[in-house]
């Protein structure tokens, strides 16, 4: 697909990028329910610079994903020219760059946020990634309402002109970078401000959020994120939302199933600490089941495949459960 923000079907519902969770195992279970776009975890244009091994190894993907879009972050517009290039060679479908975490190790190094206290500069490094790859890959950006005094219909404004194809924007402050409600207006106002896609985020929780959040604004498509923690049918609930005013809820079966596979892909990571990686995971898939917190306090210790498949058996047994795992899981 030559550009993905033009060619998919509008609303987008796709699973944003979240640093220290979209995985390639959370982006495949994703795709799998449905995510139009994927994107890895942020990497940093200086560790990409530096041939950081960790950078390339986030960047890693499979060819399922597609769509994939990578995103950067950093200050230096030298660097970002240099990592679009990098990024285009790795075979991703697009290039976002990062105006939005609050993050100190980012904002204080003069990236993500921390950019819009100059705009200049903002334009500056969206201007040498286009002179990087422009008209060949498609150019995005991501945000959020505001750095201290500055507005995201500043930024808008500076850039309006410029060739590219989507703006997402969070809609919390620096200040507040995930509390609250998500500021709804700014999205709406961004529609008219620049003549790309506007996609919200900040609002997609559940399908209903998703639903409002697209008809208040008028957004181009929405961005999850925490919402599909555990949920990795979200994005098809809100497409099912959309078109027929329903959506199905998976059984207790189906999401110890989808746990499972997300494990059994998380095995396959080249990271060296998949169980650090699947803990968290497993706590969020069993959240709504009863007597979760008893299972959560046995699935965030364990160490082996066998210790999750054994936890997995007893909540069967306990909660009467019908169903057989997947040869792949066992
Ligand atoms: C753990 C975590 C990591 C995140 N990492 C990134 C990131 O790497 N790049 C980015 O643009 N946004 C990042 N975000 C922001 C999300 O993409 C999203 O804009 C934000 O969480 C608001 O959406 P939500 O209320 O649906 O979670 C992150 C959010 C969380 C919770």
């Amino acid at each position: 697909m030559k550009n993905p923000w033009q060619e998919l079907p509008k609303p987008l519902i796709y699973l944003a990028p979240m640093s220290g969770v979209t995985n390639t195992a959370y982006r495949q279970i994703m795709k799998q329910f449905g995510s139009d776009l994927l994107f890895p975890e942020f990497v940093s244009i200086d560790g990409l610079h530096h041939g950081s091994i960790k950078s390339t190894e986030l960047l890693t993907y499979d060819d399922c994903e597609r769509p994939i879009i990578a995103q950067l972050f950093g200050a230096d517009p030298a660097l970002f020219y240099e990592a679009a290039l990098r990024v285009e060679a790795m075979g991703f479908d697009g290039i976002d760059i990062n105006f939005g975490c609050p993050a100190p190790k980012v904002a204080n190094n003069g990236g993500g946020c921390a950019l819009l206290a100059d705009l200049g500069r903002c334009r500056a490094v969206i201007e040498a990634v286009i002179a990087a790859v422009g008209g060949r890959l498609p150019i995005s950006i991501k945000t959020r309402v505001s750095y201290k005094a500055v507005h995201v219909r500043d930024f808008c404004t500076v850039i309006a002109d410029l060739p590219i194809d989507n703006i997402t924007i969070h809609g919390r402050p620096f200040e507040k970078p995930y509390e609250g409600a998500a500021n709804l207006d700014c999205i709406k106002e961004a529609k008219t401000l620049v003549p790309f896609l506007v996609i919200a985020s900040g609002n997609g929780h559940t399908p209903e959020a998703a639903k409002y959040t697209l008809e208040y604004t008028g957004a181009d498509g929405i961005a999850l994120a925490r919402g599909t923690f555990g949920k990795p049918w979200l994005a098809q609930q809100i497409k099912q939302y959309l078109a027929t005013g329903q959506y199905t809820q998976p059984s207790l079966p189906d999401i110890l199933v989808t746990m499972m596979a997300h494990v059994t892909l998380t095995m396959a990571l080249p990271s060296t600490r998949p169980f650090v990686e699947i803990r968290k995971v497993l706590g969020w898939y069993i959240r709504d089941i009863p007597n979760a917190a008893h299972y959560r306090a046995q699935l965030v210790r364990v160490s082996t495949v066998e210790e999750i498949e054994t936890i997995v058996a007893k909540i069967q047994a306990e909660l009467n459960l019908d169903f057989s795992l997947p040869a792949s899981s066992q």
